[in-house]
């Protein structure tokens, strides 16, 4: 089968990345609107970001009520601002929380109708208006992706919105912007990040061009994630640009098994995505060994294991052991049932988690009873 590779857009990286963008923008259009959560103002992370946008010249709006696991009524209420406003450049301060609603809005503006419109791929047909992301956690890769997740609470799925037009304008990565992340939170979505490396690294639809970068991040994901977990600001910038190439490693390769079991327990009981990712990560791992033996052996190389004078099969398991022994260093919670919650519903979520749309990229073919041997796995 043939494989793509589309090409992210613009990054803007390193000190005075903001400042850099706020050059830009007056080309873009003539008003902007910020999407963001609350915890993000209350962090000051939103005044550190409106001097530099400010410089544009251009007047700059807020909507401020952006929710973990955003749904389609948080897609409504963003939408209701940009309209009330009248921006034409939507700006995305946050997590893959806050960039997937100002995918959603920026598509709206320019196609009618409601999110839920356009589930699936390549589903719209006017270029979304301009959109800069601004990313302040270090995982969901939103920012140099293609798709957008928005949780549908009527039917708990989390909805995939795919289109090669829903690619941001430009992607800064200031270190400015991340250099004083919680722990708990860099170490959470770091392990997203790792998880998209890893799981594109395997999948059906890897090729070359994002084999050489999504190695490039799990080496620089391994080297940093620790350290970024104890405030390291040096680290937390390493994690921010590895976060952006685990995404743009993963947008044309797919994901796997990680992300079907991980979404499918969000929707359900709105766990954090990157913890649920971590959760699964090691399991699906060592399931998915017999696969591609070749490949997790490399992976154990990139996070720093020995594997001379080993088998492919030898080397490769000590990938998935690497990878617990990220999860305990940065402290991240590993099991279901740390999280509260119980195992008398695994039969619905395994279900569900066949029906989602990142399983068919795993290299292996999940049945229901294999994920729910991985559901138990993680209890
Ligand atoms: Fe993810």
């Amino acid at each position: 089968m043939s494989t793509h590779f589309s090409s992210p857009p613009r990054l803007l990286m390193g000190d005075d990345a903001l400042e850099s963008a706020a050059a830009d923008l007056s080309a873009l259009g003539s008003r902007v609107l910020i999407v963001t959560d609350p915890g993000i103002v209350a962090a000051g992370i939103l005044e550190l970001v409106l001097d530099p946008l400010r410089m544009s010249g251009l007047p700059v709006a807020t909507f401020t009520d952006v929710v973990g696991n955003p749904d389609v009524a948080t897609v409504a209420a963003a939408f209701a601002a940009l309209q009330a406003d009248g921006a034409d450049i939507v700006v995305a301060v946050g997590g893959g929380s806050s960039m997937d609603v100002a995918k959603s809005i920026a598509l709206l503006a320019t196609n009618g109708g409601e999110i839920g419109d356009y589930e699936g791929v390549d589903r719209f047909q006017h270029r979304p208006l301009p959109i800069i992301m601004i990313p302040t956690t270090v995982g969901s890769g939103s920012e140099v992706t293609k798709g957008a997740v928005i949780t549908n609470h009527e039917t708990n799925v989390k909805m995939v919105i795919v289109s090669d037009l829903l690619f941001a304008t430009i992607a800064i990565l200031d270190p400015r912007v991340v250099a004083k992340l919680p722990g708990r939170i860099a170490a959470t979505t770091g392990m997203d990040a790792l998880t998209h490396a890893i799981e594109a690294y395997v999948a059906k639809g890897a090729n070359p061009v994002t084999d050489a970068i999504n190695i490039g991040a799990i080496e620089l994901i391994g080297a940093s994630l620790v350290k970024a977990s104890r405030g390291d600001a040096a680290a937390l910038y390493d994690m921010l640009v590895a976060s952006s190439m685990a995404g743009i490693g993963f947008h044309d390769a797919g994901l796997g098994a990680v992300h079907a079991l991980a979404n499918t327990l969000g929707a359900h009981y709105g766990v954090h995505h990157g913890t649920a990712n971590a959760l699964f990560l090691p399991y699906v791992m060592d399931y998915n060994i017999s696969a591609a033996p070749a490949r997790f052996a490399r992976i154990a190389r990139a996070l720093g294991e020995n594997t001379a004078g080993l088998s492919d099969a030898e080397a490769a398991s000590l990938a998935a052991k690497a990878v617990h022994r990220l999860a305990d260093e940065t402290g991240v919670p590993r099991t279901l049932s740390e999280l509260e919650i119980a195992d008398d519903r695994l039969e619905d979520l395994a279900r569900d988690a066949l029906q989602q749309a990142d399983l068919p990229g795993n290299p292996r073919e999940a049945t229901y009873d294999d994920l729910l041997a991985l559901y138990r796995r993680a209890a």
